[in-house]
């Protein structure tokens, strides 16, 4: 990588170089401090030990995140040959957190491939974090104008 070039084409993005287990307790005090919640995360980290460090990007205050915030994960398919499981690699890192957090929870979204239009290999790899007791996941997530009117 041209560290160099690559920051010289940055414009509203920051590159933050390190390891997670170093880099990301600073960049969670930014987010306290308010930058702007997390909405999206992409783990490609390929190994288990490295996606748990990462997954405490979610250990903030609810301020940090928004109340669903969609994961791709990257090393849960492939390689085949490696017969991925919930007990290994990533899989195991989203399963552990789950049983360590009682009122946030990553799980896939169901049915995704069948709700699209073009199903694709990576509809299997987007998760959402769902953070439950966040002050704003009960608020309605139906767009304005999608009202539903009762039948007369
Ligand atoms: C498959 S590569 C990611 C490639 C990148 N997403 C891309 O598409 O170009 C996996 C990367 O995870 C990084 N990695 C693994 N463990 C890490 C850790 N604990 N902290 C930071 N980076 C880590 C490795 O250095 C490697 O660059």
């Amino acid at each position: 990588m041209d560290e160099g070039k690559l920051r010289s084409r940055l414009t509203a993005a920051k590159l933050i170089l390190g390891n997670v287990s170093e880099t990301l307790s600073p960049f969670l005090e930014e987010l306290e401090n308010g930058v702007a919640p997390v909405g999206f995360v992409s783990f490609d980290l390929d190994y288990y030990s490295s996606t748990k460090q990462a997954l405490t990007i979610f250990e903030g205050s609810p301020q940090t995140r928004l109340p669903r915030a969609f994961c791709y994960f990257d090393d849960i398919i492939q390689p085949l040959r490696a017969y991925l499981n919930p007990y290994v690699g990533e899989l195991l890192a989203i399963n552990e957190y789950n049983l360590e957090h009682e009122h946030q929870k990553i799980a896939r979204i169901e049915h995704l491939t069948w709700l699209r239009e073009r199903p694709a290999l990576w509809n299997h790899q987007i998760y959402v974090h769902h953070d439950f007791t966040h002050p704003l996941y009960t608020r309605s997530v139906t767009p304005l104008g999608h009202r539903q009117l009762p039948l007369q």
